[in-house]
């Protein structure tokens, strides 16, 4: 396979839009929007795939509406459950390798430890339990699948903790926390820079073997811990260091516990995921969470000059 027709899904979202520059000049890329493919339309999305011939589909498409998926349960299956089992059929069909993204949420976060692939899940929340039903539909459905399983993404394009905490750092004098549910914050660059090498690996033969370390299911967070309050912080603190005008002061940042900030979704208490896996697959360098931060500060700022 030397130059990969490639299958782009969900283009505008944080990933995918990432994916879209790096993705550039790797293949030839076909990135529908939701009009020209819609995960809720079975029809169409089997037509796309069929049209496109694809070497290679990456679905960066899926219903993320966490908490209002609790009163959206058919259309966040229709488009978490049931489309990425129709992608992999028809991936199966054309013989083509997919890539998709699966979610910390399939787990209930009772465990001390960070995750493992291979941990059981249980998902809190309708939102997770679509998405295991995803991977699950694509794990029977192909063999030549990558699921890069992520949490707490954030990145330059649409809506995430990120942006919403540096927006209201700006309007207000007080903002209240959830301290006890720790993470790592994960930049969708970070992940974009991660898929392309595993479709490099996909691409690299097309063998019956070829890609054969990038089959399954593979966590990806960069390195450390942190609470949603200690992340809050200190992208403040990183985006005063940047000259950001910004109202709060960092002791009215207040630390609360889940219980005082009732969302319609239970989100897990521990959403780390170990890494072991993809670093030797991949042989990835994986740096810690605030290495990220500060660069999407400094081009968050950027972007808004
Ligand atoms: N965000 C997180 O913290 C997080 C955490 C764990 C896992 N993930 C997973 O990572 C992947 C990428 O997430 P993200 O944060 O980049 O998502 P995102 O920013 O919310 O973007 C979602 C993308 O999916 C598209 N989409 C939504 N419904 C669709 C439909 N019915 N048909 C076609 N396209 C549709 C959106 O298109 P429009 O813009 O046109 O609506 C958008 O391009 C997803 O699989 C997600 O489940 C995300």
């Amino acid at each position: 396979m030397t130059v990969p027709r490639i299958l782009l899904l969900g283009k505008s979202g944080q990933v995918g839009s990432a994916l879209q520059v790096r993705l550039a000049g790797r293949g030839e890329t076909f990135a529908p929007d939701r009009d020209a493919c819609d995960l809720a339309n079975v029809d169409q999305l089997r037509d796309v795939i069929r049209g496109v011939q694809p070497n290679i589909i990456i679905n960066a498409a899926a219903y993320t509406a966490v908490d209002r998926a609790e009163d959206d349960a058919d259309i966040c299956f229709r488009a978490n459950a049931i489309a990425p089992g129709v992608i992999a059929e028809e991936a199966e069909s054309l013989g083509a390798r997919l890539i998709h993204y699966s979610t910390d949420y399939v787990f209930d976060g009772a465990k001390e430890a960070a995750y493992l692939e291979e941990d059981m899940p249980s998902p809190l929340n309708v939102y997770g339990r679509a998405k295991l039903a995803g991977d699950r539909a694509i794990s029977a459905a192909t063999d030549n699948h990558t699921i890069v399983r992520v949490g707490w993404v954030y990145g330059l394009a649409g809506h995430n903790f990120a942006k919403t905490i540096l927006r209201l750092a700006a309007e207000r004098d007080e903002l209240r926390i959830v301290d006890d549910q720790v993470g790592a914050p994960t930049s969708a660059e970070f992940i974009a820079e991660v898929t392309t090498r595993i479709v490099d690996c996909w691409a690299r033969d097309a063998g019956p073997n070829a890609g054969k370390e990038a089959r399954g299911v593979f966590n990806l967070a960069p390195s450390g811990r942190v609470s949603w309050h200690s992340y809050a912080v200190e992208l403040i603190r990183e985006a005063k260091r940047h000259g950001w005008s910004l109202r709060i002061e960092e002791d009215r940042i207040i630390p609360i516990a889940s219980e005082q900030y009732r969302t319609a979704a239970a989100r897990p208490k521990n959403s780390l995921l170990d890494t072991r896996k993809i670093r030797q697959a991949f042989d990835l360098d994986i740096p810690a969470w605030q290495v990220h931060l500060k660069q999407f500060i400094a081009e968050l700022g950027a972007h808004a000059r």
